[in-house]
């Protein structure tokens, strides 16, 4: 492993805490009737409403479709709708701006931004690539526009470990941004990895400590963890048969079909809306019950219904970029997960 802390361009969010991140803002307004005027304006426009699992759940339950980053990526692709609405953070709605050239993505709250994508830019993935002319560039999908259009392959956390297996074990892989996604994706394919130092706010917060305390109490319980914790290479440590690192819907699914009486969680608390509705009869129980997302709270039900009425904050990327960026995630929305 190649850790390359202090690499100008970095600028990692702040390990083990939320208080950098905006605020999560509180709606006053009446939610069932502003869930009706969202689900009429969507049918008048006809627009489909994408969210993400980290969503409040207002907004989920307005949405068409709840889903990790692989899964939203791929269904603002098959959409075919002239308009999607996206709940989530900006560089997913680039993402699925890339993906559909033809359609007006609209994100209700053009500050809803992402730590972990702010932590590299395109000059520093050039720089980075100067130094390794050989390698092949993979990204998580946690990255920019301009970054994705500088790399070979896009992945998320559902098919990270399917895309860096589908590259020639010979080839030199340069990982970015997130460290500790990287960290995991070496144990388990055993490759070398060069990693960028990236990581998000929320989850690098997640410690092994953090585990160690809530997991002690309860040893028979499994654990739930997103492979962008702070705890995640080190979970694997004292990895067993009750230790997954999985994607938010990867989380979800496992939920669905486990059964299980209680499950501890290990990512941003806003899952635990869809774990505890795909389980009713599990009880969830979150590592850190303030490893709060802000930027993914910034959309509200109030913004989605006047994004809804005014055509926007329309994202858009120039078409230079998207068509770079357009090979890296269709191979991403190809292969895995
Ligand atoms: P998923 O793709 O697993 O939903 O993760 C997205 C994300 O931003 C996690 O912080
Ligand atoms: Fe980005 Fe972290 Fe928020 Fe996910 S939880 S959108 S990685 S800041």
């Amino acid at each position: 492993m190649t850790n390359q802390a202090g690499r100008p361009g970095a600028t990692p969010g702040a390990a083990g805490s939320a208080v950098d991140a905006p605020h999560a803002e509180d709606v006053t307004e009446d939610v069932t009737e502003l869930a009706a005027e969202v689900r009429d304006l969507a049918r008048e426009r006809n627009a489909v409403i994408l969210a993400h699992h980290y969503q409040r759940p207002e907004v989920q339950d307005v949405a068409d479709y709840v889903g990790d980053s692989l899964g939203l990526a791929r269904r603002a692709a098959a959409s075919g709708a002239p308009v999607i609405v996206f709940c989530g953070v900006h560089f997913m709605a680039e993402t699925a701006a890339i993906l559909c050239p033809e359609a007006t993505v609209i994100l209700p709250d053009l500050e809803a931004g992402c730590s972990l994508a702010a932590s590299v830019d395109g000059a520093a993935v050039r720089a980075w690539k100067a130094e390794h002319p050989d390698a092949v560039v993979v990204s998580y999908v946690n990255t920019s526009a301009e970054v994705k259009a500088e790399s070979d392959y896009c992945c998320t956390s559902s098919n990270a470990r399917a895309v860096i297996e589908a590259i020639p074990p010979d080839r030199e892989i340069l990982f970015l941004p997130d460290l500790f996604l990287g960290l995991w994706l070496e144990r388990v394919t055993g490759r070398r990895l060069h990693l960028w130092p990236g990581e998000c706010h929320v989850h690098a917060g997640i410690r092994p400590e953090d585990v160690d305390r809530v997991t002690r109490s309860e040893p028979d319980a499994a654990l739930l963890v997103h492979p962008e914790c702070g705890c995640t290479s080190q979970a694997l440590a004292f990895a067993n048969e009750r230790t997954h690192v999985l994607s938010t819907q990867g989380m979800i699914e496992f939920a669905r079909r486990t059964g299980a009486r209680r499950l501890h969680v290990a990512t941003e608390v806003g899952i635990l809306y869809g774990l505890r509705r795909a389980a009713p009869g599990t009880e969830f129980v979150p590592i850190r019950d303030d490893a709060v997302c802000g930027y993914m709270k910034r959309i509200t039900l109030p913004k989605v219904r006047d994004a809804l009425r005014a055509g926007g904050p329309v994202v858009r990327v120039a078409p230079d970029v998207a068509a770079r960026a357009r090979r890296a995630i269709e191979r991403m929305v190809a292969i895995g997960g």
